[in-house]
């Protein structure tokens, strides 16, 4: 018989996991029931935090099998870490095959891997334990995108012809945990942790509504990364000091600025273009996300920071650093703009609502895997064309196989201009 409901589990609830949380206020038919975390503490801060929403009751499990074996959990989400995917998956799915639980789905954060080859694992994974799948890309379901693309295409697009280029950039004053910012952890510097986003979005609103993702394709793409910021003697070491020594961003440093320019042709082999921008060296008032769209007699743009709530606070105002303006937050005087309820205007809660209505439905997300996926290929050909410094058609020879040096470590611009 069909669940009217569906039981949630978590793994992994650090930055993202609880964010996700914070949205569930607004997703109906499904309660949190499980978490699964590596760290007690930030286990029990998001146990206490479905209490005090009221957005379920969880079990702390202590492993990913226990909890697909109970059957209160019908699907989970998963927001570890990048370099964590293939043993998470393999837990999962293992379980399921093994009978000791029975799943609907699962939903994937963003990136689905760290490269094609880790992507393809992920998928193979999931479709032979036979589990429904979601990719987590938060800014398709951001209301501005979501409202933005609807009327051009209704209006603009349907009376003077498609739109022809999309802009998308996110920028921000770099990653909250140290793994962010080590190449091999994470899988490349910003461009594989914030381009996924950009390209994804822009590729999003230069699809006609409710057309599938190959019917626009990518021809070519040109990238350009840099270490811009973090490179800097002083930037280097305030990143060994928060590391434990760890971080070494003087000889292996990873890329805080990228943008890439991606040639699609559309339906009738006419080109369009997606341009994206990405850095983790922008200091405003906090994370910035803009998206652009443009056709023959029409435009919109959306910028997050251009929000419509301001407050200022005076140079008395002397209190605690903290991140409960916005997102990624650089000061706590002055005049700066709030996002009046950063999990719906990111996209959040349209995202979930969407993955758990799918869920309960038996249907495959409208994003899922394969975009994931496809997401992956872009960003890898994307490093490709800085590394080679030149135009990559797509899809290139290797691309399977293929890890960008800063996810080998071996990514140096200081290096290379020295020699
Ligand atoms: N959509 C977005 O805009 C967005 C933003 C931030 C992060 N993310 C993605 O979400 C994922 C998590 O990022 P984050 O910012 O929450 O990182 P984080 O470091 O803040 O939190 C990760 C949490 O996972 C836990 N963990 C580590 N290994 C685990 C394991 N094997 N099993 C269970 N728990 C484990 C850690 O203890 C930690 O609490 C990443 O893949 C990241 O790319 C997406």
């Amino acid at each position: 018989m069909k669940k009217k409901r569906i039981g949630i589990g978590f793994i992994g609830t650090g930055f993202i996991g609880q964010f996700h949380l914070r949205s569930w206020v607004g997703v109906r038919n499904a309660d949190i029931f499980g978490i699964v975390e590596k760290s007690e503490e930030n286990a029990k801060v998001a146990q206490q935090l479905c209490l005090k929403l009221n957005i379920g009751e969880p079990k702390i499990f202590s492993s990913i099998t226990e909890m697909v074996a109970d059957p209160n959990i019908d699907a989970i989400w998963v927001t570890a870490p990048n370099f964590t995917r293939l043993e998470v998956f393999k837990e999962i799915t293992d379980a399921v095959i093994s009978g000791k639980g029975e799943l609907i789905g699962v939903a994937c954060e963003k990136p689905l891997a760290r490269n094609v080859a880790e992507a393809k694992k992920v998928i193979e994974m999931t479709k032979r334990a036979g589990l429904l799948d979601g990719y987590l890309e938060d800014q398709l379901f951001s209301p501005s995108v979501v409202r933005g693309k609807e009327l051009l295409w209704k209006r603009g697009a349907a009376l003077t012809g498609r739109p022809y280029l999309a802009r998308a950039a996110e920028e921000h004053s770099g990653p909250h945990s140290p793994w962010f910012w080590e190449g091999t952890l994470q899988g490349g510097g910003v461009l594989n942790d914030m381009m996924c986003h950009s390209v994804e979005v822009a590729r999003f609103m230069l699809t006609k509504p409710g057309a599938p993702r190959n019917s626009i394709t990518p021809k070519k793409v040109t990238a350009f990364t840099s270490c811009l910021k973090w490179q800097r003697p002083k930037y280097a070491q305030q990143l060994k000091d928060v590391s434990g020594g760890k971080l070494d961003y003087v000889n292996r440093p990873a890329e805080d600025f990228a943008r890439s320019m991606i040639e699609y042709e559309d339906e009738n082999g006419n080109p369009l273009v997606v341009e994206t921008t990405t850095s983790w060296s922008f200091v405003g008032a906090g994370l910035r996300l803009s998206m652009e769209l443009l056709g023959p007699e029409y435009s919109m743009s959306a910028d997050t920071l251009g929000a419509g709530l301001k407050v200022f606070f005076s140079r008395e105002v002397k209190g605690d650093a903290g991140e409960d303006i916005v997102e990624k937050q650089n000061s706590e005087s002055g005049l700066m703009p709030v996002v009046g309820d950063e999990e719906v205007e990111y996209g959040y809660t349209g995202e979930n609502r969407h993955m758990v209505e799918c869920f309960l439905n038996g249907k495959r997300p409208d994003e899922n895997f394969d975009d994931g996926l496809n997401v992956t290929e872009l960003l890898m050909t994307a490093y490709m064309s800085a590394e080679e410094e030149k135009t990559i058609e797509f899809p290139p020879d290797g691309l399977d196989s293929f890890i960008p040096a800063v996810a080998k470590g071996e990514w140096n611009p200081l290096k290379n201009k020295k020699e």
